[in-house]
């Protein structure tokens, strides 16, 4: 039986969908979309799914997300799925994938961190899969982060 629809279809634009369940807000962050913003956002948030228990889901009407943006979903919700919508029809489903590197997007809990400090200095972070869930370490001071989605810059 197929699960009942949390929210409606759209008629194009952009489908996060297994969002990590209490994550939503997060990817919204991500993307940019906040108080004030002009596009047509429909989420849900712990809705039951067959493959995760519980998840969330982001769909916003008339956006086409960026690999960038791609990159960053993937590091707070590594079981995202994308889906491109165009006249109502799906026309791309991909995964998102984890990077390498990221470069700009999380900030360093070190205190002592060079980039903490007054230097221009992109923040660059290598990532890498554990278990279940992504883990992280700062290019510059070696410190490790298990909870990244707590040093996402706003
Ligand atoms: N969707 C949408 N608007 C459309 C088409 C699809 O909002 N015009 C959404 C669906 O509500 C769903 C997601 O896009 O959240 C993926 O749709 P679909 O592939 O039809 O659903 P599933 O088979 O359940 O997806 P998956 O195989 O990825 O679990
Ligand atoms: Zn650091």
């Amino acid at each position: 039986m197929k699960e009942q629809l949390a929210v409606s279809k759209i008629k194009e634009g952009t489908v996060i969908d297994h969002i990590t369940a209490g994550k939503a807000l997060l990817v919204l962050k991500i993307l940019k979309i906040h108080p004030g913003s002009r596009e047509r956002v429909l989420m849900a948030m712990n809705v039951p799914s067959r493959k995760m228990g519980k998840k969330d889901i982001v769909k916003v009407e008339g956006k086409f997300i960026g690999e960038e943006e791609l990159n960053k979903i993937s590091l707070i919700a590594p079981k995202a799925t994308i889906n491109l919508i165009r006249n109502y029809d799906i026309y791309k489903k991909f995964k998102v994938s984890l990077p390498e590197r990221i470069d700009g997007v999380l900030f360093c809990p070190n205190r002592n961190c060079i980039t903490n400090s007054n230097e221009p200095i992109t923040r660059k972070f290598h990532v890498k899969m554990v278990g279940s869930s992504v883990e992280v370490r700062c290019h510059y001071c070696g410190r490790k982060i298990k909870e990244v989605d707590k040093y996402v810059i706003s």
